[in-house]
This record gives structure tokens, C-alpha cells and sequence, in this order.
């Protein structure tokens, strides 16, 4: 993959192929070492004690997180919803490792340079989906993706479980308000939605401590921080119920000891 922005699902991906190899795993994606071996990207090593400890912590976010959004996608499609969508899928193989529930259209949005490497390499490997699985290329800066989307067969009518996972924290306010406002206008009532609330506004002390780590700077300096502590009134503002899912709570429920500052941690919400 050559651009940055399609590099940042291979980071997330080093981190789920690890974590599958571990005896007491979160989650198993036997299709992420696939990716990084395909990659030609060498994970980027830790110069220094505080880039080490912060490489730690931002694995730590993405098991975590991993682990959440599967349960909260098996749990969404259990309580009614048919469609998935999953909004700059990148790497995300769930497609084709969790067990859904019959009659489920999942569909992945994601730039053209990321699936088409996805694609390959999954194909390669004779991966099945265990859903109706569509990708479509999809630039979610530009106005016609929702149009594309509808053509491509999502229904404005059922309930969707929308999963935005490593996204909205490269988007500004403005640009994370208006894809959450787009997502908003095409779910049906009782969709729900899923996304990290890391609470990085572009002046944190969070995001400026991390931006001056050097092994971190590339991806750091990408971060805008989206809605930031705005998020949660946002959601309630504009037709969602959402709920706060505290990241520390969550790892010692999965018998994970809590990493690093507490900084956020999950939502969801569901459409009135
Ligand atoms: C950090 S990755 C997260 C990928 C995946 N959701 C995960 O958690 O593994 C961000 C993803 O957003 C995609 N992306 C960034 N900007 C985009 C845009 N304008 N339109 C569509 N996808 C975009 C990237 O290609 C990348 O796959």
C-alpha cells in the first residue's frame, strides 16, 4: 500500500496478528499475519523507553477495541439489525471470522489502494466470507458515497450496525460531524453505531505528548482528534442514544490489566 493514510490499517493489523498468537487471545484473525506478511512494511521499531511504552499502549487500545467491537457487532446484528457497515474497513477481516447470524449484508468502505491489496491478498488465500460481503472503493470526503452506497443495495429502511473503527480521530470536528450526520441520515430507526472515544481534542496533552515521540510522529501528526469531547452531546443532539464504555473497565472484564492514562474508550449508540 503506498499512501500514508492506507498504510495506518497495516498498524493495526501488526497488532491483531500478535495478539492471535497469544494462548489466552482477545480475538483471533488467522488472516492478519497474511496482511503483514504481504505488507513489505517493517513495524516500526521503539527507539526509546517512552516510544516503547506508548507502542504498548496504542496495541493495547486496538486489542481492546478489537475485542469490543466484535461482541458489539455480533450483539447488533442479534438484536435485529441486517446490515453492517464497516466505514474505512481497512484491514478488518470480521467478514470472515466471526459467525453471523444468517441473512447478514455487510458492506466495507474503504480509499481504492486499500481494498484492492485486501482483496488480493484474501483471495490469494480462499478466504469466505460468512456473510454477503460488498466492498466498495469509497472516498468519504466527497458527496456521492451514500448514493453509491444505496446502489450497491444498502437499505435506508433496515436497521444497521455501523462500526467507524480507527477513523474519526484523523477527521476534524468538522469533517467527523459531517460523516457521523451522513451515517445519521441513512439509518433506519434502532441502527446503532460504534466508534472509539479516545477524547483527543487537537490541544490535548495526550496528543501533543505522543506527537513528540518520533516513532509516533508520522501517525501522530495525522490525528485531528474528530468531535473530541464534543462527541457524546453531539450524538444526543442529532438522533442517537449513545453510552460511554470506559476502555479500563473493559480490559479488566476481559481479564486484561488496564494500560496507560485512562483517555476514552468505547461508544455506541442507537438510532431514536
Ligand atoms: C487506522 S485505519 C483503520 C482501519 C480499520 N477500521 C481498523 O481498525 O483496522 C484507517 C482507515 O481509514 C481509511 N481512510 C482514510 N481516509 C479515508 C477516506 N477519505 N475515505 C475512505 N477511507 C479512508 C484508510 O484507508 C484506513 O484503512
Amino acid at each position: 500500500m503506498r499512501s500514508k493514510v492506507a498504510r495506518t490499517s497495516i498498524e493495526a493489523t501488526f497488532v491483531r496478528a500478535e495478539e492471535s498468537s497469544r494462548p489466552d487471545r482477545l480475538f483471533d484473525d488467522p488472516f492478519a499475519p497474511l496482511f503483514v506478511a504481504a505488507a513489505e512494511q517493517d513495524r516500526t521499531e521503539a527507539e526509546d523507553e517512552a516510544a516503547a511504552t506508548w507502542k504498548k499502549i496504542l496495541a493495547f487500545n486496538v486489542v481492546i477495541r478489537t475485542r469490543f467491537f466484535d461482541e458489539y457487532l455480533l450483539a447488533a446484528t442479534e438484536a435485529g439489525c441486517r446490515q453492517v457497515v464497516l466505514v474505512g474497513a481497512g484491514l478488518d477481516t470480521r467478514a470472515f471470522r466471526l459467525d453471523w447470524p444468517s441473512g447478514i449484508r455487510l458492506f466495507e468502505l474503504d480509499l481504492g489502494d486499500t481494498l484492492g491489496f485486501k482483496n488480493e491478498i484474501l483471495e490469494k488465500a480462499g478466504a469466505q466470507p460468512r456473510c454477503a460481503r460488498t466492498t466498495l472503493v469509497t472516498d468519504l470526503r466527497e458527496d456521492g458515497w451514500p448514493t453509491r452506497l444505496t446502489e450497491a443495495g444498502y437499505d435506508t429502511a433496515l436497521p444497521t450496525a455501523w462500526l467507524v473503527e480507527g477513523v474519526l480521530g484523523y477527521l476534524t470536528s468538522e469533517e467527523a460531524a459531517r460523516l457521523l450526520g451522513t451515517i445519521g441520515e441513512l439509518s433506519a430507526a434502532s441502527s446503532r453505531i460504534s466508534f472509539e472515544h479516545a477524547n483527543l481534542s487537537s490541544g490535548s496533552a495526550f496528543l501533543a505528548e505522543a506527537k513528540a515521540v518520533p516513532a509516533l510522529a508520522e501517525i501522530a501528526a495525522m490525528a485531528k482528534g474528530g468531535l473530541g469531547e464534543k462527541t457524546l452531546p453531539w450524538l444526543g443532539d442529532n438522533g442517537w442514544d449513545a453510552v460511554l464504555h470506559d476502555r479500563a473497565d473493559l480490559a479488566v472484564s476481559y481479564g486484561r490489566q488496564a494500560m496507560g492514562r485512562s483517555n476514552g474508550g468505547l461508544i455506541t449508540a442507537v438510532r431514536r
